[in-house]
């Protein structure tokens, strides 16, 4: 299966394709986790990424297609569950192109839809293990252990794109840049809209049903 998720920064897209990942044994590909290791590893694709993503703007197509292009050669006969990834419908097309060179395709977009103001509040409050990329919500999801990761007892950080003025940077990048990838995909592929307003395990059964009726689980 090679499932698209769409929606909003903060809208549960990282927290449910780690679901999806592991019902469907699918490799997780998170364009904003990839970007952020490169620059983890001050390697020049995290250098030229740096100044983009800390502005709340979108990196440039070129550099994004191309990474992108290489962790999807990467992923098993499986599938994999794209995260953040395409963004703008420049990136959507050249997916489309590279999966047809290869005799394959997108089955199936998940369209998160969220209104903002409960996304302010899920973003702010979202923290994250800087070691092992966990996610956690000081209210919603917290860990066992106030600041600390379940998995590996690191200490729980904030994005530093967290903050209120990136944020209405990324959402302007989104409203501007990312809903017509919405519109490309309704006119080229499957779509399911999911009211992502819900609780995160609400959230997966309507993530689940849809996606259940594709595979045999
Ligand atoms: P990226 O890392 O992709 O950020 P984003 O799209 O803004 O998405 P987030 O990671 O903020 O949110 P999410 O939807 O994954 O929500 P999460 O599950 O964490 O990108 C960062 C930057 O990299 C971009 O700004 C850009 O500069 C660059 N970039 C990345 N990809 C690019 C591309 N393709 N092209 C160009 N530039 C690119 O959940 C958020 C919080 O809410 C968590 O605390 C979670 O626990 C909680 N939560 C989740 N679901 C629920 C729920 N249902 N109920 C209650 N709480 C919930």
């Amino acid at each position: 299966m090679r499932i698209v998720l769409l929606g909003a920064p903060g809208a549960g897209k990282g927290t449910q394709c780690k679901r999806i990942s592991a019902r469907y044994g699918l490799l997780h590909l998170s364009s904003g986790d990839i970007l952020r290791q490169e620059r983890a590893g001050g390697t020049e694709l995290g250098k030229k990424a740096r100044s983009y993503m800390d502005s709340g703007g979108l990196v440039p197509d070129e550099v994004i297609v191309e990474m992108m292009a290489e962790a999807i050669n990467k992923a098993p006969q499986a599938g994999f569950v794209l995260d953040g990834f395409p963004r703008t419908v420049n990136q959507a097309v050249k997916l489309d192109e590279s999966l047809t060179g290869n005799g394959q395709k997108i089955d199936a977009v998940l369209s998160l839809n969220i209104e903002q103001e409960v996304v302010s509040e899920r973003m702010t409050g979202r923290r994250s293990c800087p070691k092992c990329g966990a996610v956690y919500h000081i209210k919603t999801l917290k860990p066992k252990v106030e600041g600390k990761c379940d998995n590996d007892g690191a200490e729980l950080v904030q994005r530093p794109d967290d903050s209120l003025d990136v944020v209405k940077n990324r959402f302007r990048a989104y409203n501007e840049q990312t809903k017509p990838v919405v519109d490309y995909y309704k006119n080229n592929s499957t779509v399911y809209d999911i009211d992502a307003n819900r609780g995160v395990d609400e959230v997966s059964t309507l993530v689940f049903d849809n996606l259940d009726s594709l595979v045999k689980v």
